[in-house]
């Protein structure tokens, strides 16, 4: 079974995903990670962010990999070409470029081929922002995450507080989560859209958790009547 959580950044995606993961004893799949694993590595080797044929070439080349922690099932480590790049592409700089990088239908063409692959070895729950109109439209549960503007930036300036990386002048998120769902919306390849038959959550005012069984009950009921 396939849980597509959609939605802009900052609506509490990844801590939904990895939460209702853990609790259905999913596998769980950070999109996200390997657009900003791909911005780290151009970055690093000075490939410029205009070169859709080398960052394509990097998508389609690199081996992007996840790993544990000892002891936590939620795979929350990320590599690149055997490189830990768990932290730093957590960083302001990267959340600057990661959306221009995700914008080259080279990159996503790449990565959506890499997505799929691991999409069909098990249950997965999967975060992104065209994982339920483009990697896998035929999920069983869809879900579009969002919450307000305000909301999100608070969200993001307390996680990158607790990490001890990215920015936490709340101005700046702000800008920053504005910037970027502009260019995520507007790219002619895979916009950030919820699918027609996706189920619509707002998180504003409301408990992570209330957020994470809603999503479990919805799977729940998916797999009674799948049988
Ligand atoms: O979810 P996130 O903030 O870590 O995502 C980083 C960037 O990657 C975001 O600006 C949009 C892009 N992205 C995408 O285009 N498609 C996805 N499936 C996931 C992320």
């Amino acid at each position: 079974m396939i849980i597509a959580i959609d939605g802009p950044s900052g609506a509490g995606k990844s801590t939904v995903a990895k939460a209702v993961a853990q609790k259905l004893g999913f596998n769980c799949l950070d999109t996200g990670a390997m657009y900003r694993s791909i911005a780290w590595y151009a970055l690093e080797n000075g490939v410029g962010l205009d070169d859709s044929a080398a960052l394509g070439r990097i998508a389609r080349e690199k081996q992007i990999a996840f790993g544990h922690v000892e002891g936590d099932p939620v795979p929350r480590r990320v590599f690149i070409d055997g490189v830990e790049v768990t932290d730093a592409i957590r960083t302001a700089r990267i959340d600057r470029s990661v959306s221009v990088v995700s914008a080259h239908p080279e990159v996503r063409a790449a990565l959506v081929d890499q997505q799929r692959r691991l999409g069909h070895a098990g249950d997965f729950v999967i975060e992104g922002r065209d994982i339920g109109t483009v990697v896998f439209p035929g999920a069983e549960v869809k879900v579009f995450l969002t919450a307000s503007n305000e909301e999100r930036a608070r969200r993001r300036v307390l996680q990158n507080e607790s990490r001890g990386i990215g920015s936490t002048d709340f101005d700046e998120v702000l800008a920053d989560i504005v910037r970027r769902d502009e260019l995520d919306s507007s790219r002619a390849t895979a916009p950030l859209a919820a699918a027609p038959d996706a189920v619509g959550l707002d998180s504003t005012g409301r408990s992570i958790e209330a957020v994470i069984d809603d999503i479990c009950a919805r799977a729940r009921a998916a797999r009674v009547v799948r049988g």
